[in-house]
């Protein structure tokens, strides 16, 4: 069972951090994030107390969806170092104790990859069956109606053969066709490839991706599609039941846990699957995946009764196997999206504390430590794809400007021009000045991290649940532990088993003094208590 496998490896009681490559830290002036910038800061990261860094994709790549298209999976795209550079990221890293995950990308390729380059030479070329073409339809339109997630078909027609590829992203980055066995075989040797490098697992890109139906039906549709609609909107018009989330996808996982397992290294998959019991299906119920990524937090403003609900039914469907985000590259940060200013800052730091005690693996993603709003890109300076190809797209830039080191010129990042024009931060938005305030969001977070890592029944223990009635709040018991989250407006009376309880940790401050039989949490504060 996966159950047992997955409760065995070095993730169980960890706390990951993602590092968007671009934006973390720059070694050379180009004004791009790098490796040997990465291998520079890991100190850093060692000192936050987090277990495992993830980096987004750092391979060779046109760099059409930023690294998401890749053109050679067995390289460092120059822009980001050598492998020479990774292999001393790795050692660096081990030395430290922290753990290095790998992002792959297995539904789709780069245009530019010389598989895609060379089915394009026609029908009969070796690597045509790599990718997923289709006859048009009867008036030559795309063969079914599946949409692309950055805007319009998820086909785009090949005009030298007349047949159409399909891509569920941008038409640079055609999807990869998975009931061909080469493709598994050449993924197989991916796996190892960078596992030999010591790797110590990799989050998987669009794990829900990968192999279609075969019958290539239409996806039925919610509701009919207007102009003024957002990508994420018309994706979300559709039922997802040809495209992506098939289980033979499953079974592809199985494969690579085969691979993994004598590495001792996690598979972490991206799973962009809204129902929880279909996300299990990957990590729970198989001998799949050993984590996988749940996405809808990630998307959600402050509404806490959904957030809440939402958190809930995933930790049901599987307590263990998810690794818990608010944040990542892909989204708005939590600080915005939960209303900007101190009081933005005040709910990410909850809702974080929360998802520490639900088990699985909390992932920080960089600069949410530093209670980060989204950075201030002008409009005529976006770069994100999705945004700069869809009028009605606000795209992900807001999330992906440099991380702020300083407040030196480029905020520390590079002495150079960032890639991505934002405003400067201001100084207490940097690590700088913040690491010299015991009270500032990065401290805080640091704590958050040591008090997890020190109390082993808020991923150990057996959690209880309990809705608290009639308000926006949560109590989950587990072990000698509490957490204690009440996301209301107002402050709440939360009734404990009685016990001598002690505050390890309050999301606010100054801390409530527990009583013996309850606390009195204030607004939007989520407490970890310990019981003696
Ligand atoms: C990544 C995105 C990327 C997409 C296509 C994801 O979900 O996180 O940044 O654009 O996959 O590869």
């Amino acid at each position: 069972m996966a159950a047992e496998s997955s409760r065995d490896g070095w993730w169980v009681g960890a706390v990951g951090y993602e590092i968007y490559v671009r934006s973390f830290q720059d070694s050379n002036g180009d004004g791009i994030g790098d490796l040997p910038g990465i291998t520079s800061r890991l100190d850093y990261l060692a000192w936050l107390g987090i277990d495992a860094l993830w980096m987004t994709p750092f391979f060779p790549s046109p760099g059409f969806d930023h690294g998401y298209d890749v053109s050679d999976y067995l390289d460092v795209d120059p822009i980001h170092g050598t492998l020479d550079d990774f292999d001393d990221l790795v050692e660096a890293a081990h030395g430290l104790g922290l753990k290095v995950i790998v992002d792959v990308v297995p539904n789709h390729t780069s245009s530019q990859h010389r598989w895609f380059v060379d089915a394009l030479e026609g029908k009969d070329s070796p690597y045509r069956d790599y990718y997923v073409w289709r006859a048009p339809g009867p008036d030559g339109e795309p063969p079914n109606n599946w949409v692309s997630h950055f805007g319009g078909p998820a086909w785009t027609l090949d005009q030298a053969s007349g047949e159409y590829y399909c891509h569920l992203f941008l038409p640079e980055q055609p999807d990869l066709n998975w009931d061909n066995e080469a493709v598994r075989r050449e993924f197989d040797d991916i796996l190892r490839f960078w596992l030999d490098r010591g790797a110590d697992g990799f989050r998987i890109d669009v794990a829900h991706g990968l192999v279609k139906a075969s019958d290539f039906a239409d996806n039925p549709q919610l509701r009919p599609l207007r102009f003024d609609m957002s990508t994420r909107e018309v994706w979300e018009s559709f039922v997802h039941q040809h495209d992506v989330d098939q289980d033979l996808t499953v079974g592809v996982y199985r494969r690579w846990n085969e691979i993994a397992e004598p590495y001792g290294a996690i598979l972490l998959g991206e799973l962009g699957v809204p129902e929880p019991h279909r996300v299990a299906r990957y990590t729970r119920e198989s001998k799949a995946l050993h984590a996988a990524f749940y996405l809808k937090p990630v998307h959600l403003v402050w509404e806490p009764d959904v957030l809440l609900s939402t958190l809930r039914a995933m930790h049901e469907a599987d307590p263990d196997g998810i690794a818990w985000v608010a944040d990542n590259h892909d989204a708005g940060r939590s600080a915005s999206r939960y209303g900007g200013g101190a009081r933005g800052a005040r709910r990410s730091l909850a809702v974080m504390t929360l998802m520490t005690g639900l088990g699985g693996t909390p992932f920080l993603y960089q600069g949410q430590e530093l209670g980060l709003e989204d950075g201030r890109v002008h409009p005529d300076d976006l770069e994100d794809p999705m945004a700069v190809r869809n009028v009605n797209t606000i795209g992900r830039d807001g999330a992906r400007s440099a991380m702020p080191w300083s407040a030196a010129p480029g905020n520390g990042f590079t002495s150079g021009t960032p890639w991505l024009a934002a405003a400067d931060r201001s100084e207490s938005e940097t690590v700088e000045i913040q690491r010299k305030d015991p009270h500032s969001e990065l401290n805080r977070h640091r704590q958050l991290v040591t008090v997890r890592r020190s109390n082993p029944d808020l991923w150990q223990a057996p959690a209880e649940w309990i809705d608290v009635a009639g308000e926006e709040a949560a109590l989950i018991l587990r072990g000698s532990v509490a957490v204690a989250a009440n996301l209301a407006a107002h402050d709440l009376t939360f009734d404990l088993p009685e016990a001598t309880w002690s505050v390890e940790f309050s999301s606010a401050q100054p801390p409530p003094l527990p009583g013996a039989t309850s606390v009195v949490v204030p607004a939007e504060t989520a407490l970890i208590l310990s019981r003696t």
